[in-house]
């Protein structure tokens, strides 16, 4: 049996190999994909979702547009310059279009009504800004024992990639990962910077995603500029697939391996901001952490699953 999930995403590069990586498991089956402001805005990351979805052959899954800004305090940063413009490195109109229009209702009433609607727990997975899924647990807590985990890609024990301290999902909202990260109701997994600027898939493995075929193709075409923004910035042919790595967390649990500890997040306005900082004798509640892996299987079983797509 499949565990359900939804997944929280603003497509963005590494948003897509990561939902492609969802859709080629069979252990995992997509109930929803909500969507958040991001990497771009959310007209685009809407659109890229349901682009990604046709290009799989997935139209049955249903999207649904959330949040275009922060909970508080306006969005200070975007990433084009690692996604392009669109958010799928100049690929967006290469993509079949969407083939069904966003569900009306919405990213929060749609994740509730998944939840409500299913036989067994669901595993949500934001791999973007955490303002849906604050929402949701602000207007729905009497859902909450329907969520088995929040699996997040977000955050940063040591430095940050938007600022010198902070995580760029964090950073584009801090209110709202503060408001996920503390509480008590929902076991929360954060699969941080740390591990995921680790897993750096390299040529050799770009190169056998472009030639698995025209699904995986399309997907390397995508990739292309933001690998070439990592060699401008970083001076290296590497990408990190950030996103990927929380949904592989999802998708085969204990993947990644965890160390639990109390995380808070600075939500001042100072250059901090956005900061997740672990406080090892705090009183909160404890997120479990995923700090270490076997980071070459972690890239081996992404490639594998990926190129079955095709
Ligand atoms: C995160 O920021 C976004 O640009 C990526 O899609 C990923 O979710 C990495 O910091
Ligand atoms: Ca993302």
């Amino acid at each position: 049996m499949s565990t359900p999930i939804v997944i929280d995403t603003d497509p963005g590069v590494d948003d897509a190999v990561a939902i492609m990586l969802a859709l080629a498991s069979p252990e995992v089956e997509v109930r929803a994909i909500t969507t958040v402001f991001g990497n771009v805005a959310l007209e685009s990351t809407t659109a890229n979702a349901g682009r990604i979805l046709a290009l799989c052959d997935r139209a049955d899954v249903p999207v649904a547009a959330g949040a275009a800004r922060p909970l508080v305090h306006p969005q200070r940063e975007r990433a084009q310059q690692w996604h392009g413009g669109d958010g799928l490195g100049g690929r967006a109109s290469a993509l079949p279009a969407p083939a069904a229009e966003p569900e009306a209702r919405g990213a929060v009433e749609t994740m509730a009504a998944v939840l409500r609607a299913s036989a067994e727990p669901v595993t949500l997975v934001p791999i973007g800004p955490l303002t849906n899924v604050a929402l949701l647990l602000a207007v729905h807590p009497e859902l909450t024992s329907r969520i088995t985990r929040i699996v997040w890609m977000g955050g940063s024990l040591g430095a940050g990639n938007t600022s010198g301290a902070a995580e760029f999902n964090a950073h584009c909202d801090p209110e709202a990962a503060h408001r996920v990260l503390t509480q008590a109701d929902v076991p929360v997994t954060m699969v941080p910077l740390d591990l995921t600027l680790r897993c750096p898939a390299g040529p050799a493995w770009l190169d056998s995603l472009a030639g698995a075929g025209p699904r995986c193709g399309e997907l390397a075409q995508v990739i292309a500029h933001y690998r070439a923004a990592y060699r401008a910035r970083y001076g290296m042919d590497a990408v990190a697939v950030h996103d990927a790595v929380a949904v592989l967390e999802a998708v085969l649990p204990g993947t990644l391996r965890t160390t639990a500890m109390p995380i808070e997040v600075a939500c001042d306005l100072g250059p901090a901001r956005g900061a997740t900082v672990a406080m090892p004798l705090g009183p909160g509640p404890s997120v479990q952490v995923a700090l270490e892996a076997d980071t070459d299987a972690v890239l081996t079983e992404i490639l594998e699953r990926l190129s079955r797509l095709n």
